[in-house]
């Protein structure tokens, strides 16, 4: 992104400094106040920003509008401008974050050098943060990240396993990122999402006149995904025939279109996701194992929130100050047991669930300060994801799964009390001991 922007109340400066930088293949914008700047920003921010220091009577100065960039804007470069070389004020400016500053007159070859200085940094800086996007301090989330960025590196298809909300999609942006295709789009096709009549044409392409309706040349996903990556959602939702057929895409790197007899070579990387017990479909044949085999080489897991609720420490805090920010609404934060409360839940709709709760409880609570009981767990949530949990687990696996989370959240709740634990389970210590050790429930 080249995208700049000038604040200056003087309209001959922000004339000539616009001509200048677009000659050079800037995209230029211009504000004549701090305010008028901000509210253009509020959608898209720019790389770069060159702030006048002093307006009109009454008016905020550039300092001030240099502070509120990096609280709400953080990613845009400031460069200040000063007429009359207030080195106080620009020193503070500095201090506020500004990058660079340039005396007025400004030198044509300094503006161009501390602009490219700047809108380098700025697109290094995003690309960095882009990168780091999938968060999380616990060790399996790290051993994901980890495992992400090995697999990049691949041109091999890669699966990735998760219940719904782990992130799945997430993984395969960051595939994408740390791989050396990343500067081409990721493709994203979901088959749930598309129309079962024309799905075909949709992942293939098709040709002029091969069905009513083709009135021309098409590309599918698998072609404008040549050079880049393709990302392809729920494969355990696509028939056999379009199984079998996405197989030969894999083995042979090359698609025809519907209608067309040519083949085209293609070099895509495919990244595939699925929530879905795969070697239980194939028993119930409804998975081919050919593409199973294909597919498993590489794969990735996503880990359910409840192993690593941990992370709500990073997560919860996140996902409230961009819900806020997003929204234009006042700073809030959790307080210390609202943040407990919060790990004390098991997430079966993992971290997608985790941010609708903090979204409710930062929306309807009335101070700025976060409390347990503006904290509302669905309860009816938690029982109809009971069968998307066990959908693919026997009874046995099921039976166990619950005793499991039961005996865990009572221990909770008795904070780790054995004696208080059994008790209000019914059963005795030595019982419950034997069910530690039976379901790998850890005590502490
Ligand atoms: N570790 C993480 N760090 C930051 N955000 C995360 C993390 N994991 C998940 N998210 C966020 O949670 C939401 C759900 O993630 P995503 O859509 O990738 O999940 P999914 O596994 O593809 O879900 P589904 O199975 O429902 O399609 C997204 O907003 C995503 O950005
Ligand atoms: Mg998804």
């Amino acid at each position: 992104m080249n995208r700049i922007f000038i604040v200056d109340d003087d309209i001959k400066i922000l004339k000539s400094l616009e001509e200048i930088l677009s000659k050079n293949g800037y995209t230029v914008e211009s504000a004549k106040s701090p305010q008028e700047f901000l509210d253009k920003i509020q959608d898209v921010p720019p790389a770069a920003a060159i702030i006048d220091i002093f307006y009109g009577y009454n008016q905020m100065d550039g300092e001030e509008l240099i502070q509120i960039i990096q609280d709400q804007f953080p990613g845009v470069q400031c460069i200040v401008m000063s007429g009359e070389s207030d080195i106080q004020k620009t020193l503070s400016c500095l201090k506020h974050g500004a990058l660079d500053f340039l005396e007025k007159p400004v030198s044509l070859p300094r503006l161009l050098t501390s602009v490219k200085n700047a809108v380098e940094l700025y697109n290094t800086k995003s690309t960095v943060q882009a990168r780091c996007k999938i968060l999380g301090e616990s060790r399996l989330i790290k051993n994901v990240i980890q495992r992400i960025k090995k697999l990049a590196l691949l041109n091999e298809s890669i699966l990735i396993y998760g219940e719904s909300g782990t992130g799945k999609e997430l993984a395969a942006e960051n595939l994408h990122l740390f791989s050396s295709r990343f500067s081409n789009t990721l493709f994203r096709v979901n088959c749930t999402a598309l129309n079962s009549n024309i799905i075909e044409s949709e992942l293939f392409g098709h040709k002029k006149g091969s069905f009513s309706g083709a009135d021309r040349d098409k590309k599918g996903y698998f072609e404008l995904a040549d050079k880049s990556s393709l990302f392809i959602d729920e494969i355990g939702d696509f028939n056999l025939n379009l199984q079998s057929k996405i197989l030969r895409v894999l083995q042979e790197k090359k698609i025809t279109r519907v209608g067309d007899a040519a083949e085209i070579n293609l070099d895509t990387r495919y990244i595939f996701a699925t929530h879905h017990n795969l070697e239980k479909m194939i028993e119930e044949k409804l998975f081919r194992q050919d593409l199973y085999f294909r597919l498993s080489t590489f794969t990735i897991t996503m880990p359910p929130l409840r192993d690593r609720l941990e992370d709500i420490d990073i997560l919860a805090p996140h996902f409230l100050d961009s819900f806020l920010k997003e929204n234009n609404l006042r700073f809030k934060e959790f307080s210390e047991s609202a943040l407990d409360k919060l790990k004390q839940y098991q997430y079966p709709g993992n971290v997608r669930e985790l941010i609708k709760i903090i979204k409710n409880a930062a929306y309807f609570c009335s101070g700025g300060m976060i409390a347990p009981e503006d904290i509302e767990f669905k309860a009816e949530n938690e029982t109809a994801n009971i069968w998307e949990l066990t959908r693919d687990m026997t009874l046995v696996e099921s039976k166990n799964y619950f005793e499991k989370q039961l005996i865990s959240k009572r221990l909770k709740i008795h904070s780790g009390n054995i004696e208080k634990t059994a008790e209000s389970l019914g059963m005795l210590r030595t019982n419950l001991y034997r069910k530690f050790r039976q379901l790998s429930i850890s005590k502490d």
